[in-house]
């Protein structure tokens, strides 16, 4: 299992992320909020930008906002392996998969939890990875959603009908007991879970 790390619930942002840097984790996941799509309003990219210079690990950017087009240029510049969004968004859904891609960067939807999974057909073809929300989008330190076990069986038998290889990403609430209702997951992100810990390392080591 692929470990993604958010640090949205961090306290000191530089000293975790170089905290982070320190493990063996894949990702380093970064939450974007806007106040609109969701009431966080995270801190303007000119800011964010220098954050990233105390990690060497590739990025998974997170957008929780309503035009992801204004954000996908930005993040683009980082080093950035995911881009992904939200499927609940009115832009040019289509447009927007294709602006990530034109960056040679991997494109992704989120789905929040009250969306059906039907909703994310259309953009299959697009699609490097599906975030699977176990919680509503906009904070860290929530409970994870048990319906969410089903949700993610049901995009594993959708992929695998559509002979997708996208993977299966799962944010909000993971730790060392809800993992085990991911099983059928690629990636799991975790933030309160590692960040409110003495030991990172021990953490991701039990996500695995
Ligand atoms: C929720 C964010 C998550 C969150 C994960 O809106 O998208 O990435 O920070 O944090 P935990 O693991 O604390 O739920
Ligand atoms: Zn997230």
């Amino acid at each position: 299992m692929k470990v993604s790390g958010s640090f949205l619930s961090s306290k000191n942002i530089p000293r975790d992320i170089s905290k982070l840097n320190d493990t063996d984790i894949d990702y380093i996941h970064v939450d974007i909020g806007d106040g609109k799509f969701v009431k966080l309003k995270t801190m303007p990219f000119r800011e964010m930008r220098n954050i990233y210079k105390f990690t060497s690990k590739r990025l998974d950017v997170h957008l929780m906002v309503k035009k992801p087009s204004k954000y996908i240029p930005l993040y683009a510049e980082l080093n950035t392996e995911y881009i992904i969004f939200h499927v609940e968004v009115l832009e040019d859904i289509v447009k927007d998969l294709e602006l990530i891609k034109k960056y040679s960067i991997k494109a992704g939807l989120a789905i929040s939890p009250e969306t059906k999974v039907s909703e994310l057909v259309p953009y299959l073809p697009y699609l490097d990875v599906i975030l699977i929300m176990s919680v509503v989008p906009g904070k860290g330190g929530q409970e994870f959603i048990e319906e969410t076990k089903d949700k993610i069986k049901e995009v594993r038998a959708l992929l695998n009908s559509y002979k997708s290889k996208a993977l299966i990403s799962v944010d909000g609430g993971i730790n060392e007991e809800t993992k085990n209702l991911c099983a059928d997951a690629d990636i799991l992100v975790a933030g309160s879970y590692i960040t409110n810990s003495d030991d990172f390392q021990e953490k991701i080591t039990s996500l695995r």
